[in-house]
């Protein structure tokens, strides 16, 4: 490889089609006028080893990893961040010089950095956190809220198991409450996280009585498809503060986009309207 070739990312996952990643990464590349391309590929999961191996001898410079590949991911790489770590799945990987696969999972901070954007008054050491659900997703929300110092955090999940397994991983913090009684996890809240897919088009509603929500909240949902789900719609009628999940997709994008291509990008509304476009 040459070394004035443009670098090269990409997305792998099974399936791959419905990825927004390709779009987000082409119009940062396209608006910072960077040579480069991101390229979204299947990958079936015995093909990755030998594919960590070719694609930076092809002028890679790393990836981005989405469902079902992120702990394959994680287990594959010779080097691990904390957060990654502690997440147990990698979503971002970069191609070091000297050979070696680094993984970094950078959903806790999109998570994070969508509600400083679009929330700044936001303190989320203020109160007690309270999430649906105990996925992938919520470990994510988890070690993100507890490295910004909350004080609480309170997971509700309708398999108990796995919110029990949580407890057991993340420790002191983390209070379990029975599905039948996740409305109760509001009292006295100061953020709420919806983790689980409920609420997303073709999905059931978030069926939890949400007559504890209070205009003093942060309200979030991990849910994009719709911009406003049923809990953001009855949060903003009950007065709290409410940020969309979207900007955590965008945000979690940054740090891999910098690595690659070595310009910090910015996360506005034309970024929001590119991904949204069909
Ligand atoms: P992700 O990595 O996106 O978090 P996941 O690990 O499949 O995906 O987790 C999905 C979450 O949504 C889980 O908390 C799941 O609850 P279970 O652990 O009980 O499966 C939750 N979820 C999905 N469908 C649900 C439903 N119909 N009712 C309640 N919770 C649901």
């Amino acid at each position: 490889m040459s070394s004035n070739a443009p670098p090269l990312a990409g997305v792998i996952g099974h399936p791959i089609g419905h990825s927004k990643s390709p779009r987000l990464h082409g119009h940062w590349l396209r608006t910072y006028g960077l040579a480069g391309h991101y390229i979204p590929m299947q990958v079936e999961r015995r093909d990755i080893p030998e594919m960590l191996r070719l694609l930076p001898r092809l002028g890679f410079c790393g990836l981005n990893v989405t469902v079902p590949h992120k702990e394959t991911a994680l287990e594959l790489a010779d080097l691990v961040t904390d957060r990654a770590a502690l997440i147990g799945a990698a979503n971002t990987l970069i191609f070091r010089s000297d050979g070696k696969v680094h993984a970094d999972n950078t959903d806790g901070y999109g998570f994070i950095s969508n509600l400083r954007q679009n929330a700044p008054e936001w303190d989320p050491r203020r109160g007690p956190a309270a999430i649906f659900g105990a996925g992938g997703a919520a470990r994510a929300v988890i070690v993100a809220l507890l490295e910004s110092g909350v004080p609480e955090i309170r997971l509700s999940n309708r398999t108990r198991a796995r919110a029990e397994r949580l407890r057991a991983d993340f420790g002191a913090k983390m209070v379990v409450y029975d599905w039948a009684r996740a409305g109760n996890m509001l009292d006295d809240a100061a953020t709420v996280v919806n983790a689980t897919s409920l609420g997303m088009t073709g999905q059931p509603d978030l069926r939890v009585p949400l007559d504890g929500l209070s205009p003093d909240m942060l309200v979030t949902d991990i849910v994009y498809t719709p911009l406003e789900t049923p809990l953001l719609a009855e949060a903003r009628n009950r007065g709290c503060t409410v940020v969309d999940g979207l900007g955590m997709l965008l945000h979690q994008a940054v740090p891999g986009f910098e690595r690659w291509f070595g310009l910090r990008p910015e996360v506005d509304e034309t970024l929001r309207h590119v991904v949204l476009a069909e």
